[in-house]
């Protein structure tokens, strides 16, 4: 079951982006989070007009590959159709496999590549974009 994040998830959040990311934020917007009921993993969404831009997506190790990661980008595509978006787009590692696998599953597709975008280490992002929910 996954659902809209409280104020009180923020500090789960925040911890699960700090063990997971290399460059973790330090702030986040609780009410852009769409979080699973157990709090093992986060995904969230920023609606730009008729545009949605995807953040992070992060399950706890222990809890990967049961479909949490797929529940939650369900719920952001059921969110896309209801709001009338356009699109959803994101960015992710072109080493980051589980991911673009993660996102190609859920009908994403690679539109664009951003050259040495992250940091620490250097690499690539490819943009990846859903126009059909
Ligand atoms: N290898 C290959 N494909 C994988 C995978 C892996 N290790 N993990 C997930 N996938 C893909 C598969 O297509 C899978 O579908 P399937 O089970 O039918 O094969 C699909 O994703 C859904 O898997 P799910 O179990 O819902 O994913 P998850 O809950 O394990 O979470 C991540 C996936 C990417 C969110 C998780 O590995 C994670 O938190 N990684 C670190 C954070 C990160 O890299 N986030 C992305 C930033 S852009």
């Amino acid at each position: 079951m996954v659902r809209s994040a409280l104020i009180t998830d923020v500090p789960w959040i925040l911890e699960l982006e700090r063990v997971t990311f290399n460059m973790p934020r330090e702030r986040i917007d609780y009410q852009d989070f769409i979080v699973d009921d157990l709090k093992r993993g986060y995904v969230d969404l920023k609606i730009i007009e008729d545009e949605g831009y995807i953040g992070n997506i992060a399950v706890k190790e222990e809890f990967r590959r049961n479909g949490i990661a797929g529940n939650l980008i369900e719920e952001v595509l059921k969110r896309a159709k209801s709001g009338g978006l356009s699109f959803v787009t994101l960015e992710v590692r072109e080493s980051n496999i589980p991911a673009i696998m993660l996102y190609t599953k859920f009908g994403f597709e690679v539109n664009g590549v951003i050259k040495n975008h992250y940091f620490s280490p250097k690499e690539n992002a490819l943009v990846m974009t859903v126009r059909s929910f």
